[in-house]
């Protein structure tokens, strides 16, 4: 088994030394994720499927609010049809699908059952609802990858979120946040290197003094570990091919142009959320 050292040296490419740190099982699963999109052919049995799901329904929820439903799809045309809309092909032949959606209207319902006003459709809430969602998609994947499991979450299910939701059959007050397949692995995958801890925590106040330097890092380690191929090259079209293609410079790239997810407000408004 990988000692803490090891494990932590995976995901930051920089050596460190927690001194004396007893590794348990949780701890290097977590280390260890890495996202999977290839599956077997094989089923995630259903008891073991119903305790993952009771994990993810144990993540914290603010004011334990709970506002968040999970849709697991299991009709494979429905399947098919939301690879489709979330141009995922793995969502088709993903033995586990579920989508965790962000949801308001229990709480609206809950208010109108016991004849009070509900007077809390604001922004707020609506980052509560999303937050509780992500919190139990994060449940769900850290239970699954203990239990050998690979998962992957989607977030393209909020790219055609209109035929999504209408697939799904979601009311007024529940939005899709992100898909999540999940099966056997099929693949192989490295531990994806993360942003060094020293600009991503920070000790009593934000400080990035060190930002440019500590990601000219960061793209160094991550380059000679993982180089983006050159069909990785995001928008040649616009900025040419680089000799030197980093992660900071294919983040750049890539926000450098709409997602083509603008219609985000909209459909939320009209789907009952009030944003302000
Ligand atoms: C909320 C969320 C949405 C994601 N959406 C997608 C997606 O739509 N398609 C995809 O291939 N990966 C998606 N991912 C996976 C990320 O690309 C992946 O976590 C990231 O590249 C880091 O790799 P790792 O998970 O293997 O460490 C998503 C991850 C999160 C947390």
């Amino acid at each position: 088994m990988a000692t803490v050292n090891e494990l932590l040296h995976r995901r930051f490419g920089v050596a460190d030394d927690p001194n004396d740190v007893a590794l348990n099982e949780t701890l290097t699963s977590i280390l260890s994720h890495r996202s999977i999109r290839k599956y077997r052919d094989e089923a995630v049995p259903d008891d073991l499927l119903r305790v993952l799901l009771a994990c993810a329904q144990s993540a914290p929820a603010k004011s334990d609010l709970q506002q968040y439903s999970i849709v697991h799809l299991t009709d494979a045309a429905a399947k098919a049809k939301l690879a489709e809309f979330a141009d995922t092909r793995a969502i088709a032949a993903a033995p586990v699908v579920l989508v965790f959606c962000g949801d308001i209207r229990r709480a609206q319902r809950i208010s109108q059952l016991r004849a009070k006003p509900y007077a809390q459709n604001t922004l707020d809430s609506f980052m509560n609802a999303a937050v509780d969602a992500g919190l139990a998609l994060q449940a769900f994947i850290v239970a699954a990858e203990s239990a050998g499991l690979g998962c992957c979450a989607i977030s393209q299910v909020r790219t055609r979120i209109e035929e999504v939701s209408t697939l799904l059959g979601l009311p007024d007050g529940v939005f899709p946040l992100a898909g999540l397949t999940a099966g056997w692995p099929d693949e192989t995958r490295e531990t994806s290197l993360r942003l060094p801890p020293s600009i991503v925590v920070h000790t009593n106040t934000y400080d990035d003094a060190n930002f440019a330097a500590e990601i000219d890092d960061y793209d160094a380690r991550r380059h000679a570990a993982f180089p983006i191929p050159l069909r990785g090259q995001l928008h040649n079209d616009i900025y040419g091919v680089a000799a030197f293609y980093g992660w900071s410079d294919h983040v750049a790239r890539r926000l450098s142009q709409p997602e083509g997810r603008e219609t985000l407000r909209a459909f939320l408004e009209n789907r009952g959320f009030a944003l302000s």
